[in-house]
């Protein structure tokens, strides 16, 4: 059986209890070398630069030889579609295939026609599994539990993968989910809380990119004016709970939903995110490459 990693929603609890274990060995050293036979191409069709190159050193911490495709120098520019490409990895001999593209599920192209494990590197507005996978590790190392911690996901909900996979994934695991920021970028799907609020109840403040490239330029919100109204300060940040922390998925904005000086400051886990994703994709390229059984026993 193939095994892809699609979207959070299709693993069990158990199944990403396990992914999270793993990850945790990874961090402390294990599995180093332990897929040398394995070729991985990375096909980032959308631009990347933690999901991209965090997946190319977690390849190379387990000995894979990888290929990082290049788009702009690749044939789509003579008019190949981005099925003929992935099918071209597949015809080459490649193992896996780590792949990020605009378009919502555009994996349901490639599913029952590609032999090869697929991991989902982000779709569209749709999922970004490793991304809230590092996510949920990083909650862990900090509380030890999931079950009651409070997280408010504040700005651009609407449009962001994060926020939809992350809100499902973590109702599922027991935790508090609520919503902040402007009502335009709100999605009614979810409980709202308000910022001032947020900042006094919540274990988990997790910012998002506000995505001025798309939205902006039809908000009626400056980015001034969005940092005077929902940035994150270390006025707003001193409101906060004391063992509460920081997330963010960045790229972020500095001086628009965070300002410069709570980038580092001591609740800010943004670059432990980061960090801690190098050991969750390690985690997901074993689970798709080892057989179950080898699996089992990781
Ligand atoms: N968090 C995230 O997906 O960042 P990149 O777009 O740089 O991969």
């Amino acid at each position: 059986m193939i095994k892809n990693c699609l979207k959070l929603k299709d693993l069990s609890i158990q199944e990403i209890t396990k992914i999270l274990a793993v990850a945790e060995k990874c961090k402390d050293g294990a599995y180093r070398n332990v897929l040398t036979d394995k070729i991985v191409a990375n096909l980032f069709f959308e631009p990347s630069t933690r999901t991209h190159y965090s997946f190319n050193v977690a390849e190379e911490r387990l000995g894979m030889k990888v290929i990082n495709f290049d788009p702009a120098s690749s044939s789509l520019q003579k008019g190949e579609s981005f099925y003929d490409t992935v099918k071209t990895f597949e015809a080459l001999g490649i193992d896996a295939v780590v792949i990020r593209d605009q378009e919502d599920e555009y994996y349901n192209k490639l599913l029952g026609k590609i032999d090869i494990p697929i991991i989902n590197a982000g779709d569209g507005v749709k999922d970004h599994p490793s991304q809230s996978l590092l996510d949920l590790m990083t909650i862990k190392e900090e509380f030890n539990t999931f079950k009651g911690i409070k997280v408010a996901v504040i700005g651009d909900i609407i449009h962001s993968r994060v926020a939809h996979t992350n809100i499902e994934v973590m109702e599922r695991l027991g935790m508090e989910c609520y919503i902040s920021g402007p009502k335009e970028y709100e999605d009614d799907a979810y409980r709202f809380i308000d910022l001032a609020t947020a900042l006094k109840t919540m274990d988990v403040i997790m910012l998002l990119r506000i995505q001025h490239e798309r939205h902006l330029s039809e908000s009626a919100m400056s980015p001034d004016e969005y940092h005077l109204a929902y940035g994150l300060t270390l006025e707003r940040v001193a409101l906060m709970k004391d063992k509460a922390i920081i997330l963010h998925p960045a790229p972020f904005n500095r001086n628009i939903e965070l300002s410069d000086d709570v980038v580092e400051c001591s609740k800010s886990r943004i670059f432990k995110q980061m960090r801690n994703g190098v050991y969750i994709r390690m985690a997901l390229l074993l689970r798709s490459l080892l057989s179950s059984s080898e699996w089992e026993k990781y």
